[in-house]
């Protein structure tokens, strides 16, 4: 495994910041990491990456012990923070060199690629730029010594959707070489379009790891149908995984859970205007899975 943690709990005075948080994240994922702001992330990040002492449970990356070998784990880590920045008066290409430097250089044919791919000026200085332009130059730093595992704090945060595009390809290519990326974010569509898995943190715990499509499962379908006739609704209300049941006219409303075929079935012996069902994203789930947490 390449990031591992056991029970890692952060405390910042008597205030939570991570409660018990397990993980494991293997070679080649694009594992997204997704809550509400100040749910734990950027918490649970820093202290896998050393720069905050857990209070208890521990965390290994590429096997190492992060309180006992951060050197080791460092060389073949590319860390986006929250917040990029460095020193304002350093130009976008400056601030990538700089960091370059602390990798002892990088293939400088990559790293011109990944700015024009991403869009960044390379002359402008730091404190013109906007923050989704600085976020640009934060993912250079992150990409450019081709790390095997990229920790990226809320990524696409100010990024606009075609550099957010740019982006989603550049973690694919990354994961496609076999490295590995964990990125956080409260954006669900976004986890929903890159990550092969999930993990949702909620209040500093988490509460759901899988699959983006295990997660969709959970979700309900809401189902219009519009009927010729009168409404049959006792043929549907007490069909498994059925709720919510809504007649306006000659349309039935239904919240479906789980799979769709019974409501198929009791349909087809019925005359049909209508028949739309809308899957829920992510989002919806994550509210579920949050709402079941509380
Ligand atoms: N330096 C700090 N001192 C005290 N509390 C903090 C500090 N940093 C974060 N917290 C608290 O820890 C919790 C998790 O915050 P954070 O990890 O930043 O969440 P996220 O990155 O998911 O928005 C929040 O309740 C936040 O207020
Ligand atoms: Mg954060």
């Amino acid at each position: 495994m390449i990031i591992e943690t056991e029970g890692l709990t952060k405390r910042y005075g008597r205030r939570r910041g991570i409660d018990d948080v397990t993980l494991g994240i293997d070679q080649g994922e694009i594992f997204g990491f997704l809550g509400p702001n100040g749910a734990g992330k950027t918490t649970t990040i820093r202290t896998l990456l050393g720069h905050l002492r857990p209070t208890a449970g521990r965390a290994r990356i590429f096997g190492h012990d992060v309180t006992a070998n951060p050197v080791a784990i460092h060389r073949r880590l590319g860390y986006l923070p929250g917040e990029f920045g460095l020193y304002d008066r350093l130009t976008g290409a400056q601030t990538a060199d700089y960091f370059a430097h602390l990798y002892g250089g990088v293939d400088r044919g990559y790293r011109n690629r990944l700015m024009e791919r991403l869009g960044v000026d390379p002359g402008r200085r730091f404190r013109e730029l906007s923050k989704g332009n600085k976020q640009k130059v934060g993912l250079v730093v992150a990409f450019q010594h081709r790390p095997d595992l990229l920790i990226l704090d809320e990524p696409t945060s100010g990024l606009d959707p075609l550099v957010q595009q740019e982006f989603h390809a550049l973690v694919r290519e990354a994961r496609d070489e076999g490295r590995t990326v964990f990125l956080s974010s409260h954006v669900l569509s976004e986890v929903e379009a890159v990550c092969d898995r999930v993990a949702l943190i909620r209040d500093g715990r988490i509460v759901r790891t899988g699959s983006v499509e295990s997660l969709r499962d959970l979700a309900h379908h809401q189902v219009l149908l519009r009927f010729a006739g009168d409404v049959p609704v006792a043929a549907f209300e007490n069909l498994p995984g059925v709720s919510d049941v809504q007649v306006t006219g000659r349309t039935l409303r239904l919240r479906v859970g789980g799979p769709m075929t019974p409501v198929v079935r009791a349909a087809a012996a019925y005359d049909l205007l209508d028949f739309e069902s809308r899957e829920p994203g992510l989002e919806e789930t994550f509210l579920r899975a949050y709402q079941a947490a509380s």
